[in-house]
């Protein structure tokens, strides 16, 4: 018997039952009421409201720029799209590194603005004392482990992470000590495919890679790539299932010159 199509809500314990079952988890990036209601009608298993939203809708060149109440914005927008799906909505950059009861204040109000069903952080044993903390209130938590955005000007790059000894023996520390701490889930993203495998053997909550190999326990990947919007964008893991960017340019021009003409509107489409 198959969880996820059994379940008509997907809950933490939901994909728990997934991993146990051997079923992958299929999670994708969502910002906006359209977009949600399109992928959860499609039947994603994950919504990730994520800080990539700085890229994607707002054109920053890093996540950093974006705030808590534009993430909470964004939030509440998609939560009124879904029926289904599991939401996860990343703690914006400034709203929880160093200080755990801030992380706390800005976790309570993602769940009380926005109506979301859990939040993501990045980072591992340095920001535990916000994990913990925020799990004290009763609200799910996802860590994201290897590429993380927020720190890009600690990497300098957006390379594949952990390929040393080193960085790999820290990222299975800080996956097992998430764990440890309550987290429902892990976000492990470019690393390599092998460490991938091995993290997601070690620890019994879900992991999810992006850009981390089939080895994991589910996938996400960023809409606007997956579906061709951000036509520069084309790192190896992505796979593009739409070519939208040209869908749209194309239609646009089509509009255009239907205007220009005058051939819209026509007599079927005036009052
Ligand atoms: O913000 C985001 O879109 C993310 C994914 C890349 C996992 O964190």
């Amino acid at each position: 018997m198959s969880v996820h199509k059994e379940a008509k809500r997907i809950t933490t314990h939901i994909l728990q039952s997934m991993k146990d079952n051997g079923e992958k988890i299929a999670m994708l990036t969502a910002y906006d009421y359209s977009m949600a209601r399109i992928l959860d009608e499609a039947g994603i298993d994950i919504l990730l409201v994520g800080d990539s939203a700085s890229n994607v809708m707002a054109g920053h060149e890093t996540t950093l720029p974006i705030t808590l109440d534009q993430m909470i914005y964004h939030a509440s927008s998609v939560v009124r799209g879904i029926k289904r799906c599991f939401v996860v909505v990343d703690l914006p950059f400034g709203y929880y590194q160093g200080d755990s009861k801030l992380a706390l204040k800005s976790a309570i109000r993602i769940m009380k603005e926005s109506g979301a069903h859990g939040v993501k952080l990045e980072g591992g044993a340095e920001v535990i004392d916000s994990v913990k903390r925020i799990l004290t209130a009763g609200i799910p938590v996802m860590g994201h482990l290897g590429l993380t955005p927020q720190s890009i000007y600690k990497f300098g790059t957006y390379t594949v992470r952990a390929k040393e000894n080193e960085e790999a023996k820290r990222l299975l520390s800080d996956a097992v000590l998430l764990e440890k701490s309550g987290c429902f889930g892990i976000v492990l993203e470019k690393i390599p495919a092998k460490l991938t495998t091995k993290v997601a053997k070690k620890v019994k909550i879900p992991i999810i890679g992006i850009g981390g190999g089939g080895g994991a326990d589910g996938q996400v990947l960023v809409t606007h790539d997956m579906v061709g919007i951000t036509k520069d964008f084309k790192p190896r893991f992505l796979r593009r299932y739409a070519d939208l960017f040209n869908v749209m340019k194309e239609s646009t021009e089509s509009y255009i010159k239907d205007v220009r003409s005058g051939d819209f509107p026509n007599d079927k489409e005036q009052y």
